[in-house]
């Protein structure tokens, strides 16, 4: 038996170690010394090469090195009958909410004008809402999006959470399905996608959801790029209707050279890095699920497929 291992950034002895912390005596192979595949049981990926996994007609599951499993589910040759284990880590959650935390401070306070006035040597302070004036809407109740919600709400500010079903989170305003959609938007003055990327969330921010938003409001994309419509949201900020956009994730990654967000003066770009895994962490949760797949028991959490996360 042996383990697929795939991702570029890896340092593979840490997940060697990992493994041996659990008594898995099972071999890490990359793709280059891949042979046959027949013997793999167990997949470690992060967006593994098209067609890679396919291969492996014994494959029992996939470990995803991510909260997202996009990078696997877009090959369209990936072996749809295997179940995909998702990561949950309460460290990506944490640099999650720490990134969202950021630009909300950050547009809330308006502080992208205080870089103007130091342009200028000016000293001004110019005045802001009271925390608790300032709605955040935040799509997608799972770990990550649970937790932005509690942390922005004890810092004072008027939270609303979207999910498909009914959450309850202390001191947040929870509302569930599409039909509450409508309401979610148009009190949000910043709004937050931590939607997993599925048939029903693409392009769900959209020249629609833009223009029922409070004029001057906030984008926050840290989930999946093709959740937003590009061109919408750039006819939305170049209009004012929108006041800025925090983007992190994007349909095409690296960004291309000549994406027009990179000098769009109200667009702040981040590299897909408001919560990078941990390797460490990541590494000893993946390692934890395999030992329990070998003593005969079900990993968790399995991605259901026709929800699509
Ligand atoms: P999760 O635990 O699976 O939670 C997903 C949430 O979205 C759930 O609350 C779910 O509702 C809700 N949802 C899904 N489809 C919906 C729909 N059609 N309508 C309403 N609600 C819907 O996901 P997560 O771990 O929080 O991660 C969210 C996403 O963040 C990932 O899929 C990934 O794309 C992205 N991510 C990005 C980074 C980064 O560095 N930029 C890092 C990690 C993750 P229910 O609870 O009712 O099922
Ligand atoms: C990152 O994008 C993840 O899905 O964990």
């Amino acid at each position: 038996m042996a383990i697929f291992f795939h991702w570029s950034e890896a340092d593979i002895d840490l997940w060697r170690d990992a493994l041996a912390a659990e008594n898995i005596d099972l071999e890490l192979r990359p793709l280059e010394s891949l042979g046959s595949a027949a013997d793999v049981e167990f997949a470690i990926v992060w967006a593994p090469p098209d067609g890679s996994l396919k291969t492996m007609e014994n494959l029992k599951y996939i470990f995803s090195i991510g909260a997202g499993v996009t990078h696997i589910t877009l090959d369209p040759d990936y072996p749809s009958n295997v179940p995909i284990v998702r990561l949950q880590d309460r460290l990506l959650v944490e640099d999650m909410s720490c990134h969202i935390i950021h630009w909300v401070l950050h547009y809330h306070r308006y502080y992208a004008r205080y870089r103007q006035y130091q342009n200028e040597r000016k000293w001004l302070r110019h005045r802001y809402p009271e925390n608790s004036a300032r709605r955040v809407s935040i799509l997608g109740l799972g770990q990550t999006g649970q937790d932005a919600c509690r942390r922005l709400q004890s810092l004072g500010f008027s939270v609303t959470g979207w999910a498909r079903s009914q959450k309850e989170i202390e001191g947040v305003r929870c509302l569930a399905g599409q039909e509450t959609f409508d309401t979610v938007v148009r009190e949000a003055d910043i709004l937050v996608n931590l939607l997993p990327l599925t048939a029903e969330t693409a392009e769900i921010l959209n020249a629609s959801v833009f223009d029922r938003m409070p004029k001057g409001g906030f984008i926050i994309n840290c989930a999946r790029g093709s959740s937003v419509d590009d061109s919408a949201l750039l006819a939305a900020l170049d209009s004012g209707q929108i006041e800025a956009a925090a983007l992190d994730v994007f349909r095409e990654e690296p960004l291309p050279d000549d994406d027009p967000y990179w000098s769009h003066p109200a667009v702040s770009v981040t590299p897909h890095a408001a919560a990078p895994t941990n390797e460490r962490s990541a590494a000893e949760f993946i390692a934890a699920q395999i030992r329990t797949c070998l003593d005969g028991g079900q990993p968790a959490p399995i991605v259901d497929l026709a929800r699509g996360y």
